[in-house]
């Protein structure tokens, strides 16, 4: 029998998806072609340890602990194929061939687990350090749409270091209210406001800055939800669209997690054809344009059934049964057990290539 990949998957992580991701990954592991692919189950818990998950083919955790012997994990860097090793005791567990991140938000869909990778001269799938970050810091990501000429919701971003000059009557002036107040680096809708007068901002911009050191304030866009995947290296393509109905005044942090009919799914969307097909296009370009490899799910609002604003990228989206990201797939004709092979050649694929180049004269 040929020998069979060695797939790690990493999941758990320290953001407020933890979560999630325990579900993403045991959904991830059930669908993987055993034949094919070996799966080895590294959980991080909420603390950022990483350890060495054997039970979880028994019992899948809600969180994840250190395992009972307490053994931590770490990455040996600088070899092809670098292998994993425990820590304590110096045990081998590798090699591996490939990681799979299935973790959301900072230290896991930032760029700093795939830099950690990119070091380790391993493979892994989606989004490289640049992608990854880009998708991360929605500054930054709405910076390089405007650039690219992609339509995107009016910001405007303050630091901590500088907040003294935020003022609501100009913020009211250039935007507009409603308004949105977000930190920059985070997802789950965690710390975001929309905001109606004085009183709701200035409490606003505070829950922001708790979060992170940069936020953004944006105008406000009436529209439905649009979600699209996108899937590929050098060539992508886009699934067809979907649409979140959320029951909520947005598509909050309750609206996603803790309110079981908190939204609806709608796929694939209810759209003409042509919007569909420029949600796919849109889709696409902004993949391209934020620099994003393997894979990511592309956020619009359609205002008046024509206008898409792109709102934001997700380099590692939802993985669960229910998610939209395969969910997307499914609908548009690739399983979920095909998908997860076609992220994993995908991984090796830009493995291979990018070997190639040369990093020196
Ligand atoms: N500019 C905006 N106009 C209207 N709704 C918004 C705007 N920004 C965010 N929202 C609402 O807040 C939700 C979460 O915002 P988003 O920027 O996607 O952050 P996250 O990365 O946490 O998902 C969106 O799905 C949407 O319901
Ligand atoms: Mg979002």
């Amino acid at each position: 029998m040929k020998r069979r990949f060695r797939v790690a998957i990493l999941f758990g992580g320290k953001s407020a998806e933890h979560e999630i991701s325990l579900q993403s990954a045991k959904n991830i592991v059930e669908a993987l072609d055993k034949k094919k692919y070996q799966p080895i189950l590294i959980g991080i818990n909420k603390k950022g340890q990483w350890s060495l998950n054997e039970a979880l083919d028994k019992r899948w955790p809600k969180t994840i602990k250190l395992n009972k012997a307490g053994k931590s994990l770490a990455l040996a860097p600088g070899r092809k194929m670098g292998p994993l090793v425990r820590l304590s005791g110096q045990e081998r567990v590798g090699p591996v061939d490939v990681v799979f991140p299935v973790l959301h938000g900072p230290f896991g869909e930032d760029g700093t687990v795939q830099g950690l990778l990119k070091l380790a001269n391993i493979p892994f799938v989606g989004a490289g350090v640049l992608g990854s970050a880009v998708g991360m810091d929605k500054d930054v990501l709405k910076r390089l749409l405007r650039d690219a000429g992609i339509r995107t919701a009016k910001f405007l971003v303050f630091h901590r270091s500088s907040s003294d000059e935020i003022d609501f009557d100009n913020v009211q002036h250039q935007l507009g209210l409603p308004c949105f107040i977000k930190p920059a680096n985070l997802g789950s809708s965690v710390g975001i406001n929309k905001v109606k007068d004085r009183e709701q901002f200035e409490h606003a911009i505070r829950e922001a800055f708790k979060y992170d050191s940069k936020i953004l304030v944006e105008e406000y866009i009436q529209g439905r939800e649009i979600e699209c995947s996108v899937l590929g290296n050098d060539d992508p393509i886009a699934s067809l669209p979907g649409e979140i109905i959320p029951r909520h005044e947005f598509y909050s942090y309750e609206a996603k997690y803790l309110d079981e009919k908190g939204a609806a799914l709608q796929i694939p969307a209810k759209l003409p054809a042509h919007i569909s097909k420029e949600v796919q296009d849109l889709s696409i370009k902004t993949f391209k344009t934020l620099c994003c490899e393997g894979m990511a799910r592309v956020d619009f609002f359609l205002k008046d059934h024509k206008e898409l604003f792109v709102n934001e990228l997700n380099t590692i989206p939802g993985f669960t049964k229910i998610s939209m990201y395969p969910k997307l797939w499914e609908a548009s004709g690739i399983s979920y057990t095909e998908l997860i092979d076609r992220l994993i050649q995908l991984a090796l694929e830009r493995f291979k290539r990018d070997s190639k180049l040369k990093t020196s004269l």
